[in-house]
């Protein structure tokens, strides 16, 4: 499928068919998320695969006690090696840990989509009980799960912003949105405006 394809069709699903998912797919959505960039490559995410019932209720817990997930086959634990990118950037380093895992769990997600599998991106937002039940050590962070499986049924897909509305041009200001009747990109505008097109061609014209 072509990416763009992908992207769009990804969707958060949290209802699963009681089927199970292959030791191979995990795998290969494992594969795909080493492919992620990271800063300086340190590849600070770590998985835990998790099938049983009990860890999954573990997990349910921790997230706003979302008892759906215990119905995904799968759940992927998503930890980060925070101390260890504190260790290179001390003053960065636990927030380009979270900006690698979650690229790496993107590519996760557009991976079981391309296989037809079904995911929900999880929050769990205090993980202290989670970490210590499953021996996650101290300068490990848990930074979420992803549950995994084939859908129950096909979901709408929640709106989205307008890519007008999303960008601005050599500073901030969003040029082509108007937030005051637009906030949800139904009062749409061109993705670009003709002013900024303008100003674009202008500049290459210049070179
Ligand atoms: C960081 C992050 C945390 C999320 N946490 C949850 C969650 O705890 N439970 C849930 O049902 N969905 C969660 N989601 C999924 C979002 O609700 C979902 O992506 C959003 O509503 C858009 O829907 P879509 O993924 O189908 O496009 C999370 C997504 C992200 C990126």
């Amino acid at each position: 499928m072509a990416f763009l394809d992908i992207a769009k069709k990804r969707r958060s699903i949290r209802e699963f068919r009681a089927k199970n998912v292959s030791e191979q797919d995990i795998y290969d959505l494992i594969d795909a998320a080493r492919w992620a960039p990271s800063a300086n490559n340190l590849q600070p995410w770590r998985f835990i695969i998790i099938r049983e019932s009990s860890t999954k209720n573990k997990i349910a817990k921790a997230s706003y006690k979302q008892t759906w997930v215990e119905g995904a086959p799968v759940v992927i634990l998503v930890c980060s090696l925070t101390g260890a990118v504190e260790a290179r950037f001390p003053t960065t380093g636990a927030s380009l840990a979270k900006q690698a895992v979650a690229s790496a769990v993107e590519n996760i997600l557009l991976a079981a989509a391309d296989k037809g599998l079904a995911t929900c991106w999880i929050a769990i937002p205090k993980p202290g009980k989670l970490s210590s039940d499953l021996d996650v050590p101290d300068n490990v962070e848990i930074q979420g799960a992803i549950a995994i499986g084939y859908a129950r049924k096909k979901v709408k897909a929640p709106s989205r912003l307008d890519a007008g509305d999303l960008v601005s041009f050599e500073a901030w200001g969003a040029v082509g949105a108007d937030y005051n009747t637009s906030l949800r990109g139904e009062q749409a505008k061109p993705l670009l405006e003709k002013r900024a097109i303008k100003k674009i061609r202008d500049r290459i014209k210049k070179k």
